[in-house]
């Protein structure tokens, strides 16, 4: 496209320092105390898209956090490419294990990125990468070099399971049709080797509350004649993984789109070193599902894992007590065809069901959201894949990841249109840890890859 390069690479400390003013509003959605900054982050995206050249834009209310809706319609009869994103981020904590405070954004160099990565909370998950798509827009506006139709969808509550957008999307179907949502809140497998993501798993969020005796006991008076409601959990969670690490819920795999041999062997074609997976993380072996690679296991397999557990005395010395609760947090991560809201159903019921006498076991559902697979030889698809080769000069892998955007699979429903799943950040980048990061070659490459989709796709569909 005519001057992509050179417009991205005059433009670069800008498109960067923008980024950076962008990450100084610590958006974290999941804590109340932080709604001002949520809600002046979705007025900073309300204002750089207009900016960029957007015709119209509006924060849309909504039962949470507002939508930033903003569109750039220049002709009815081309085709419509709708952006989602969202501005909302993880909570930093913990705190103390950053290098630098999470919203006061630096460039450091490291290993994999030597051109430097901008550190921050939400620098790749999501503000870097959405914004890659404001300044393509903005690449594209100011040279005469827009295709087709746009209409970006940032949202502010994608880290706390999206609720309002289902109920947006569903009142708004007129003002969001389009004939592609286009997302970058994804990855790539390496700078030198481009992927599209083809697949996401769902997910079932829930949180567990085991109650033995009505108060805490001193644990020499009661202990050992009085279920311990913190062994008992513990035991309970132990007890839902088997020796070959399956997950023992009853109907847990009844519904697993299992993948052919054929599948999977295309799958293991994936470039993969399980000696520099193991050497980052630094661990001396992987562990988890027999029968099953580790690329199989975080992406086509469903999993179950505590994200958190507490209860009892965790001060300073020692207490002798046995807590009245015992608390945990427990996600699964889905595969197509099992539905989120049956798995939570089973369990629920296999949890009660475990807990012995003695013992009453609370079960809170949280959110959840269906698992997504998209096929490679659509239109949208192909688009997406040219725009690759144009601009990695490679063909882009497809690859199926193991994180969730549970929104995805409703867009498909609600829209009736394909996703593009074009992520730019790597593994590496940390995503919801300590020292999240955004490499600043990735930044840019997405600036540069992006347009080209929208004159592919516009090629490939125009009437
Ligand atoms: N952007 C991530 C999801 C993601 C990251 C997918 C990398 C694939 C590769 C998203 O913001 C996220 O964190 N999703 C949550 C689910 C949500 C309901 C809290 C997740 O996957 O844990
Ligand atoms: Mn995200
Ligand atoms: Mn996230």
């Amino acid at each position: 496209m005519k001057n992509l390069d050179k417009y991205v690479e005059e433009n670069k400390d800008r498109f960067v320092n923008e980024l950076i003013e962008l990450l100084k509003i610590p958006s974290v959605s999941a804590d109340p105390a932080y709604k001002k900054d949520v809600l002046n982050t979705a007025e900073a995206v309300k204002i750089a898209l207009k900016e960029a050249g957007c015709d119209s834009v509006e924060i849309c209310e909504t039962p949470g956090y507002p939508i930033v809706f903003g569109e750039k319609i220049i002709d009815k009869a081309l085709p419509t490419v709708l952006v989602y994103g969202h501005y909302d981020v993880q909570p930093a904590d913990p705190i103390e294990l950053w290098d630098s405070p999470p919203f006061e954004p630096v460039i450091k160099n490291t290993k994999v990125h030597p051109e430097g990565a901008i550190f921050a909370r939400g620098a790749c998950d999501d503000k870097g990468q959405m914004y890659m798509h404001v300044k393509a827009l903005e690449y594209m506006t100011k040279t005469g070099n827009l295709p087709c139709n746009v209409k970006f969808m940032i949202e502010g509550e994608e880290e706390v399971g999206s609720e309002s957008l289902g109920w947006f999307i569903e009142r708004n179907k007129e003002k969001l049709a389009n004939d592609v949502i286009l997302i970058s809140d994804t990855g790539m497998i390496a700078k030198d080797t481009p992927s599209i993501t083809t697949g996401l798993r769902g997910l079932s969020y829930v949180e567990v509350e085991l109650t033995g005796p009505n108060r805490d006991l001193h644990s020499g008076l009661y202990g050992g004649a009085v279920a311990n409601p913190i062994n008992v959990l513990t035991k309970m969670i132990a007890s839902l993984h088997d020796e070959n690490n399956h997950i023992t819920i009853p109907g847990f795999y009844d519904k697993v789109d299992e993948l052919s041999d054929e599948e999977r062997s295309k799958m293991a074609e994936t470039p993969f070193s399980l000696e520099k997976y193991k050497e980052a993380l630094d661990i001396e072996d992987v562990y988890g599902e027999k029968g099953y690679t580790t690329n199989e296991r975080n992406s086509i397999r469903p999993t179950l894992d505590v994200n958190g557990i507490w209860g009892g005395y965790i001060g300073e010395g020692a207490k002798t007590v046995i807590a009245s609760k015992a608390f945990a947090k427990i996600s699964m991560r889905l595969v197509p065809n099992q539905d989120w809201q049956e798995i939570t159903e089973l369990f629920k019921k296999h949890f009660e069901n475990i807990a012995p006498k003695g013992t009453r076991v609370l079960v809170k559902p949280h959110h959840g959201g269906q698992a997504y697979v998209t096929p490679i030889d659509t239109v949208e698809y192909q688009a997406a894949s040219n725009a690759y080769k144009d601009s990695f000069g490679k063909e882009p892998i497809p690859q199926r990841s193991g994180g969730s955007i549970p929104i995805v699979a409703l867009f498909e429903k609600q829209l009736k249109s394909k996703t593009i799943l074009m992520g730019f950040g790597l593994d590496s980048d940390a995503i919801h840890s300590p020292n999240e990061h955004f490499g600043i070659w990735n930044y840019l490459k997405g600036i540069k890859t992006i347009p080209l989709f929208y004159k592919h796709f516009t090629e490939m569909t125009k009437k």
